[in-house]
């Protein structure tokens, strides 16, 4: 250990993110320790045991920096400091230590495609003649025509990439909303101010950096402006300058992208070190709605390869809309007419609703589903009260209703904070179905038959078996399609995954030849089944049912 706690000795596994379980979560809707509304460092620092019990191995905070809050904290106006409403940065150090203390790791954001239209920077640019160093640190023109072929991305609020400046008489590029205007990548003194955010944050401990937005840093004439060379070329080189001076942490992707366009972000293994899996997420949910593993199937055969120190990211649902860029024209409709029939439940290219909500609230198809998650290729992440099942508000703006502060208990705020009601960052949810007097930490940790302590045993499990991290996926074909059959092998384990995507008890014969003889010990306890013979093994599995086998 270090004197910040960090275990940075010769034993750390470099790969460690590979065997990682994730869990995102919002300093502010974590826990509120001063009353004022809103969650901070050491509200979170005291919910650390909760985090350790539930046995997840990382945390992924979403944006703390000082900001106005027009997209949450992804609009940074300061980003070497702690917005003051959760805290300083010694309130940061403090929690960053006793996570780490407890063995947590813990990630942080870098949001650098943009900054907030508050930022120095951005007020320094635009008074700056053009031309000029101060003025180059932002993408300027004096026709909103250029770069074209670029996509809108917040489609619900925005009609161009293009804003006018009347101060510095120019318009500006912005791929968000647009008071976030985009960094200019093609500027040395951005490329340079970006290493030196990292190397603040890195030597102060972190583990990592989710790197938002990244397939955006570059714009050119012709293009989409997205994946471009430049960016690689540059993410080639925050990588070599961050594993040199600072060993063993990891980058994570935020590329919505197709998965050849997005595995390019692991280059040959020298740029990021993990990256989302983004087409896997809404295929899940069409595969246990259409009751048939064809989904799954295809994605995953048209996902290469990747290299060997590299690890995708998996997710349910996230802070944001279930986003629907990375599906088809029909899928997207089939999409919608299931998971979001009422027009408020829809924002942008997607569906602003939590997991429990858009499975109706049916406990084995929610437990279905992070068994999966649990199981498919990559490292999994939870998002935070996703764990207990909290629903959502449809009502509030932009993606606030999945935004909610967390369900600690029955009390006033659910637990969450003694401020006034009126006064929470948010209102906690008081859907009947979803109430946060029902749905709480606390009943869940006395009762455990809850998800939640469904949910400490899946990740208890998944902690046993290197092989679901990093083992291979081979898929079985059998003949009922309603099953989804694969193994995960690594060196001498083997798991065989057996899941029903149907709502009604399926049987199914599985050609298991290769393991034949092999006893198999089902994980969860639940069944004894035969030894694998010679013929097909046959399997009758309940609605939505599951299960995992150790050979
Ligand atoms: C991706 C983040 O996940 C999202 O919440 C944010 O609005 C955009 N990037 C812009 O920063």
């Amino acid at each position: 250990m270090n004197g910040n706690g960090r275990n940075v000795g010769p034993d750390e596994d470099p790969l460690w993110y590979k065997d990682a379980i994730l869990y995102e979560l919002h300093v502010r809707a974590f826990l509120d320790s001063n009353a004022d509304g809103m969650g901070d460092f050491r509200g979170l620092a005291q919910k650390l045991d909760y985090l350790q019990d539930l046995g997840v191995t990382a945390l992924w905070l979403l944006p703390f920096s000082p900001s106005p809050w027009r997209d949450d904290g992804y609009d940074i106006s300061d980003y070497t400091d702690v917005h003051p409403a959760y805290g300083t940065l010694r309130d940061f150090e403090r929690f960053l230590n006793e996570a780490h203390r407890r063995g947590l790791r813990v990630i942080t954001e870098i949001v650098v495609n943009h900054t907030s239209d508050q930022h120095p920077w951005f007020q320094r640019a635009r008074r700056s003649p053009p031309g000029s160093r101060w003025r180059d640190f932002y993408v300027w023109s004096d026709r909103p025509d250029k770069y074209k072929d670029a996509r809108i991305i917040f489609k619900d609020f925005e009609t161009s990439n293009w804003a006018w400046d009347p101060v510095a008489n120019a318009y500006y590029w912005h791929r968000f909303y647009s008071h976030q205007p985009d960094l200019n990548f093609d500027s040395p003194y951005v490329r340079q101010a970006v290493k030196e955010i990292a190397d603040f944050w890195l030597e102060m401990g972190v583990d990592g950096f989710r790197l938002d937005a990244i397939p955006y840093l570059y714009e050119r004439e012709g293009t989409n402006c997205e994946n471009l060379p430049e960016t690689h070329q540059y993410l080639r080189e925050l990588r070599q300058y961050i594993d040199a001076k600072h060993p063993g942490r990891m980058l994570l992707a935020e590329a919505n992208q197709w998965p050849e366009d997005a595995i390019a972000y692991f280059g040959a293994g020298d740029e990021c070190n993990m990256a989302f899996h983004f087409p896997l997420m809404p295929r899940l949910f069409m595969a246990i709605r259409m009751e048939d593993r064809f989904p799954i199937l295809e994605i995953m055969e048209q996902t290469p390869a990747i290299p060997p120190n590299c690890q995708w990211a998996i997710f349910l649902r996230n802070h944001d809309e279930l986003t629907l860029e990375m599906v088809t024209d029909d899928e997207r409709d089939y999409m919608y007419r299931v998971y979001a029939h009422d027009r408020q439940m829809r924002i942008n290219l997607g569906i602003r609703r939590r997991l429990a909500p858009l499975l109706g609230n049916d406990r084995r198809k929610i437990e279905l589903m992070n068994a999966l998650l649990f199981s498919m290729p990559g490292t999994p992440v939870i998002y935070y009260g996703d764990e207990i099942g909290m629903g959502d508000n449809i009502y509030l703006g932009d993606r606030n209703g999945v935004r909610t502060p967390m369900q600690w208990s029955a009390d006033r705020n659910a637990g969450f904070s003694r401020a006034n009601p009126q006064k929470l960052y948010l209102p906690i949810i008081i859907d009947p179905a979803y109430h946060y007097e029902a749905i709480n930490v606390e009943g869940q940790q006395n009762n455990p038959h809850s998800l939640l302590w469904w949910m400490k045993h899946l990740i208890e499990q998944r902690k046993q078996f290197k092989a679901l991290g990093r083992g291979t996926l081979e898929f079985l074909r059998p003949s009922n399609r309603k099953v989804l059959a694969f193994f995960r092998r690594y060196e001498d384990e083997i798991l065989l995954v057996v899941a029903n995507l149907s709502r009604f008890p399926q049987h199914v014969e599985l050609d298991l030849g290769a393991v034949n003889g092999m006893t198999p010990v089902e994980l969860f306890g639940r069944a004894e089944f035969p030894p694998i013979g010679d013929q097909c093994w046959p399997i009758s599995i309940g609605t939505y049912g599951y299960f995992s086998f150790a050979l």
